[in-house]
């Protein structure tokens, strides 16, 4: 283990620090309430294309730029919608992402060559002091995908991030420790570019807040769009992921608490409640691989909240051969 440094107190100092190497050209994980992001100067096309090389994702997938304040937002993008800024005063800082007309900023190696952006204010303390000691030193934006290797499950602690990554990171890299990510599963995201409001990823913001938030229906309509989430094999351990169905003994096994452990099997998370089963998922499922489980079973939970997210990652999972 060589490459990125490991910071785990994230004091004021520390932050600054970790600014500067972003404004310097280097690579910074760092926490957010939904999963980890590894971030880069969003203007440096450097910097950028280190990204995908240590993801090993492909160059054509945007990235979401984060930024820590709704004043922020003009300068990424151009004729935002009503209800995208509606959307952004409800949830913002929080777990969506607005995808947006791009203004002459986003370039190309941010937005995959589309003419869209996507935008997010993370629900961190670190993300936002971070970003804010960013912007003090001219900053403008920080591109930031989920912290692991392309297709595999997104980190929701540090050391996940360092179990991804660290053969990747060259020195000057850091990693910010800023304990396990509340929310658990990537943010929704919402395409603002037409007529009404569009849910490209499903995340903690539902289609319910959505429509009570525009007053409008979330349509299903439009034109394609590349969404690397949305692949069908992603967010996958090295376990085979089975859903809803009886475990065999040797089996790791994911369930609400209510439904009990059956004999021989190893209970990887026992979740009281569907927010919970977002927050433990990823870590569930990173821990069928440290105990070399050649299979999981996961029990979905049901409901329209963020268990829709939920169901959306394990299809991908359970897909993904
Ligand atoms: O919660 C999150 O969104 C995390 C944290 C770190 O903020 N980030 C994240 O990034 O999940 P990533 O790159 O793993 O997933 C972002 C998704 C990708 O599937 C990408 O294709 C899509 O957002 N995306 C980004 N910009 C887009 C655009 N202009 N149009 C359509 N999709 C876009
Ligand atoms: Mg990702």
């Amino acid at each position: 283990m060589t490459a990125g440094q490991f910071l785990s107190h994230c004091s004021a100092d520390a932050l600054r620090q970790a600014a500067q190497q972003l404004k310097a050209g280097a690579l910074v994980a760092f926490p957010t309430e939904t999963v980890y992001g590894l971030g880069a100067d969003a203007t440096n096309p450097d910097s950028v294309a280190r990204i995908y090389a240590v993801k090993n994702r492909p160059a054509d997938h945007p990235l979401i730029v984060h930024v820590s304040d709704l004043s922020d937002l003009a300068e990424w993008a151009d004729d935002i919608p009503e209800f995208a800024i509606a959307l952004a005063r409800e949830y913002w800082p929080g777990p969506m992402t607005l995808i947006l007309k791009r203004s002459s900023l986003a370039q190309n190696f941010i937005t995959g060559g589309q003419n869209s952006v996507g935008i997010r204010i993370p629900n961190h303390p670190i993300a936002l002091a971070l970003l804010e000691e960013f912007k003090k030193i001219g900053g403008k934006g920080v591109a930031a995908p989920s912290a692991n290797r392309f297709g595999h499950v997104s980190p929701t602690t540090s050391d996940a991030v360092a179990e991804e990554l660290n053969e990747f990171l060259a020195t000057g890299d850091l990693i910010l420790d800023g304990g396990a990510s509340q929310v658990g599963v990537e943010s929704t995201i919402i395409d603002c570019t037409g007529e009404a409001p569009r849910i490209l990823r499903p995340g903690a913001i539902t289609e319910a807040m959505i429509m009570s938030t525009t007053q409008s229906v979330v349509t299903q309509e439009g034109e394609k769009i590349r969404v690397s989430g949305s692949l069908e094999n992603h967010y996958a351990p090295a376990a085979q992921v089975l859903l809803n169905i009886e475990p065999h003994s040797g089996d790791g096994f994911i369930a609400l608490s209510s439904i009990a452990t059956p004999a021989g099997v190893t209970r990887l998370a026992a979740p009281k409640s569907n927010e919970e089963f977002a927050q433990v998922l990823y870590e569930a499922l990173r821990s069928a691989d440290h105990k070399n489980l050649a299979r999981v079973v996961v029990h979905e939970p049901t409901g329209e909240d963020i268990a829709v997210a939920i169901r959306d990652r394990l299809k991908r999972a359970s897909q993904s051969r």
